[in-house]
């Protein structure tokens, strides 16, 4: 059994700045405070590290990365930042140089653990809100996949798949086929894909791949599938999920981590 947590689309700010009349760091901190509470080290649910699949920041300036820096202190275990739309790759690694960035500079690395390899990949394309893989990224996890054997997870900022959201839609992983192509030779060895971006909870299938995601910790998404020429955003509650990695299964665990209508005995 192998428990990990995993959180997307902080969208921090630097101090005092709100966004959509929430305040992203305030919600960081609730997530860290519940996560440190239920997951430390002590609790009957420990995971063994954070994975937070981007959009970090929501400008990407070194003052809100600053700032997420002072907010993740707070966690009792390791955490793996990757990029999404609205980070800055510069500015993240001048604030985070620890990180895992591969060769070229991408924030990309293979974490081995228990339950087997973490791929985390680099989706951001400077000066788009769309998600790309160029030939660079896509060289690096193919080469992770050739020199491993046993199961692997991906982990990526945009999906590489339309979800019906035409907005978002727009400005998905532009890389798809590309991908799939590099995916194809070890597709039974991908247990399971996880990714941000959309800001709602979701789960399926991607050419045989496992996925899900969960909302951000900050503003969410709204289901919307009509031809609306602009984002439908929501305030439904914030989530981070725990993930426990069995034997036979993946289990996502969604938790609405404000909610506060407490537990009973049913
Ligand atoms: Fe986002």
């Amino acid at each position: 059994m192998f428990d990990f947590i995993h959180i997307t689309d902080l969208h921090i700010l630097p101090p005092g700045r709100t966004n959509y009349g929430l305040d992203p760091t305030e919600r960081l901190r609730m997530a860290v405070e519940s996560i440190a509470e239920r997951h430390g080290p002590e609790s009957t649910a420990p995971a063994e590290f954070v994975i937070v699949t981007g959009d970090l920041t929501h400008h990407g300036q070194p003052e809100a990365f600053a700032q997420l820096r002072d907010i993740l202190e707070g966690l009792p275990m390791p955490f793996h930042l990757m990029l999404g739309n609205h980070d800055d790759r510069d500015n993240f690694r001048a604030v985070f140089p620890d990180q895992g960035f591969d060769e070229n500079g991408f924030v990309q690395q293979a974490i081995e653990t228990d339950a087997g390899l973490f791929l985390l990949l680099d989706t951001k394309a400077p000066g788009s809100h769309a998600g790309e893989l160029c030939e660079k990224r896509l060289g690096w996890l193919a080469a992770r996949l050739a020199e491993s054997q046993g199961p692997a997870f991906l982990f990526l900022h945009h999906p590489p798949m339309a979800v019906g959201i035409t907005r978002m839609d727009r400005i998905q992983m532009a890389h798809a086929a590309e991908l799939a192509a590099v995916l194809a030779p070890h597709k039974g060895r991908i247990r399971h894909m996880f990714h941000g971006h959309l800001h709602r909870p979701l789960a399926g299938s991607w050419m045989g791949i496992p996925f899900s995601s969960i909302r951000g910790t900050s503003h969410q998404v709204a289901l919307d599938l009509s031809e609306r020429e602009t984002v439908p955003g929501s305030h439904e509650p914030p989530a981070y999920a725990l993930i426990r990695v069995t034997d036979d299964a993946v289990i996502v665990h969604a938790h609405d981590f404000l909610d506060q209508t407490g537990t009973f005995d049913l």
